[in-house]
């Protein structure tokens, strides 16, 4: 049983298999990553009814530029409809989006998508929507080190004094707490440059499920699993 009263502060998920649920349904690549709009649609809104305060999903990694221009554009075809379609409701519900990676390089009418929802849901305090975009996290540990490099060259900082906090304010997620629970659906065991500062004590979560069928239920499942979980933090159980 769910305990209500110990659900994770902050939930990332890797929603890999788009394309293999496409694929065993004799559909084209991008019909995958519609059906997986519509899943994530869910485990939004199941979020925030469950009290999650951060959730932060990986919808395109700076490697995913490999794939066809087709895929490509389809994806991001698909954040102008998601935002198109959910936008309201996610205001209505007080949830902050935020973006987390490079988005000055996605093309521009989803930049404009992007800005309309920021701008749109600035000001809310309930659930925080981390939308992983053109991240790869090599790339953000190199970003916050030059940000640092740069203060440290100008004098504004002694090298001696960088501490793994101040590191930590300069990500994409600074002043949020890391990941308590990663979630990746597809069957892999492995973290595919997601999130690689913050997962230090994350407990992953791993299903075979295609990001398609991973409905709210499967969410309770996965969350419960975390549950069971002996979170020690390198030290000993007390
Ligand atoms: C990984 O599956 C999935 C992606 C790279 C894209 C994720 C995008 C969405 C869920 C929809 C977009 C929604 C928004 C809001 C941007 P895969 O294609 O690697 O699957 P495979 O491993 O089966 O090929």
């Amino acid at each position: 049983m769910l305990d209500k009263s110990r659900i994770p502060a902050h939930v990332a998920i890797i929603m890999d298999g788009n394309g293999r649920w496409a694929k065993e349904r004799g559909m084209v690549r991008v019909q995958g990553h519609r059906a997986g709009m519509e899943a994530l649609r869910e485990i939004v809104k199941h979020s925030d009814i469950l009290g999650v305060k951060y959730l932060t999903v990986y919808a395109f990694s700076t490697e995913n530029w490999k794939r066809s221009l087709e895929e490509v554009s389809g994806i991001f075809k698909l954040l102008v409809l998601y935002v198109a379609s959910e936008l309201d409701e996610l205001n209505r519900n007080n949830v902050r989006v935020n973006i987390i990676g490079d988005w000055s390089a996605v093309p521009e009418d989803a930049r404009n998508s992007i800005k309309k929802a920021l701008n749109t849901t600035e000001n809310n305090t309930g659930l925080v929507f981390n939308i992983a975009l053109n991240y790869g996290g090599r790339a953000e540990i190199v970003r916050s080190a030059k940000a640092l490099a740069e203060k440290a060259a100008k004098g504004e900082l002694d090298p001696a004094g960088i501490t793994e906090d101040m590191f930590s304010e300069t990500l994409y997620t600074g002043g949020m707490p890391d990941p308590d629970l990663i979630i990746r659906t597809g069957g892999e065991y492995r973290l595919s440059n997601f999130l690689t500062w913050q997962s230090a004590y994350s407990e992953l979560v791993v299903t075979r499920l295609y990001w398609p069928d991973f409905t709210p239920q499967e969410y309770e499942k996965a969350i419960e699993e975390f549950q069971g979980r002996d979170r020690r933090f390198g030290g000993v159980k007390c």
